[in-house]
């Protein structure tokens, strides 16, 4: 692949001061299988950073490494300042990064309730804007399904109750990998709808998801992936209006 091209002047990038990530060169293996190609990413706070690409370019894996799911890494991963690239997932999500794996991440064996208030706890600076009767009214459908176990209710459920878990971490950061797969139209609505409301909360995101359009149009800044690179960067209305955006992500 070609030199990464950069829409974006490096002014208008935040401070480092101003940064939950910074990462680094970021390589990535399965075994011998060399996936990601020295990636650089930055996320500000109260960011929405759009990651784009088609499908096993290395996005969930991007993802993943940043957080310490992939062990096979080397580059350098700061989050708030802190060293964090040889962390342990419980350790990044200490530092107020949490996670909204592809294919949910909720406990099917316990109830909704449970699921909720398990993964309760006050964030940075003791922030604890995020009750349980916030995440509640802003699902009403959790309302519903409180005694529901979380293998019993529905796919759109499990993912507002994912994110219901991510929130009542009280992070800095959210990081949502393909939040609205497989799941109805107006589910999806809702999903997004809850995603602006994060943004508005200042509440920095990294989102992935297969409606680049919107991904674009709730996004502050954008980066595309080819084959564990990054092609193109830069503010998403620039990225959104790049003339090699539908090749990249072959649409
Ligand atoms: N657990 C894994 N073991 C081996 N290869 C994997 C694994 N997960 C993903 N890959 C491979 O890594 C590449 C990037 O995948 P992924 O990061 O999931 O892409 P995306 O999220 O952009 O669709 C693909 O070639 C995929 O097949
Ligand atoms: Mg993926």
């Amino acid at each position: 692949m070609d030199a990464v091209q950069t829409l974006t002047e490096p002014a208008s990038r935040p401070t480092d001061a101003n940064l939950i990530v910074d990462a680094r060169g970021l390589h990535a293996w399965y075994g011998s299988s060399h996936v990601l190609h020295g990636v650089d990413l930055q996320i500000g706070r109260g960011q929405t950073v759009g990651l784009l690409g088609r499908n096993g370019m290395g996005k969930s894996t991007l993802i993943r490494t940043l957080l310490g799911h992939v062990t096979q890494r080397s580059g350098r991963i700061v989050v708030f300042g802190q060293d964090a690239s040889h962390f342990k997932p419980h350790q990044v999500a200490r530092l107020g990064v949490a996670y909204v794996p592809e294919g949910r991440g909720v406990f099917p064996n316990l109830s909704v309730r449970e699921n909720l208030v398990m993964a309760a706890r006050p964030g940075r600076n003791g922030r604890n804007d995020w009750p349980l009767e916030r995440v509640l009214q802003t699902f009403p459908r959790l309302q519903e399904r409180l005694a529901n176990l979380g293998g019993e209710i529905s796919g759109g459920e499990q993912q507002m109750l994912s994110i219901g878990r991510a929130l009542m971490t009280h992070p800095d950061l959210i990081v949502l990998d393909e939040a609205t797969e497989g799941l109805a139209p107006l589910i999806v609505d809702e999903i997004w709808r809850v995603i602006g409301e994060i943004r508005a909360g200042n509440i920095a995101t990294l989102i992935v998801d297969r409606d680049y359009r919107r991904v674009l149009r709730c996004s502050d800044r954008a980066l595309v992936l080819q084959k564990g690179q990054v092609v193109l960067q830069g503010k998403a209305s620039e990225v959104a209006n790049s003339a090699e955006l539908s090749a990249y992500l072959g649409v």
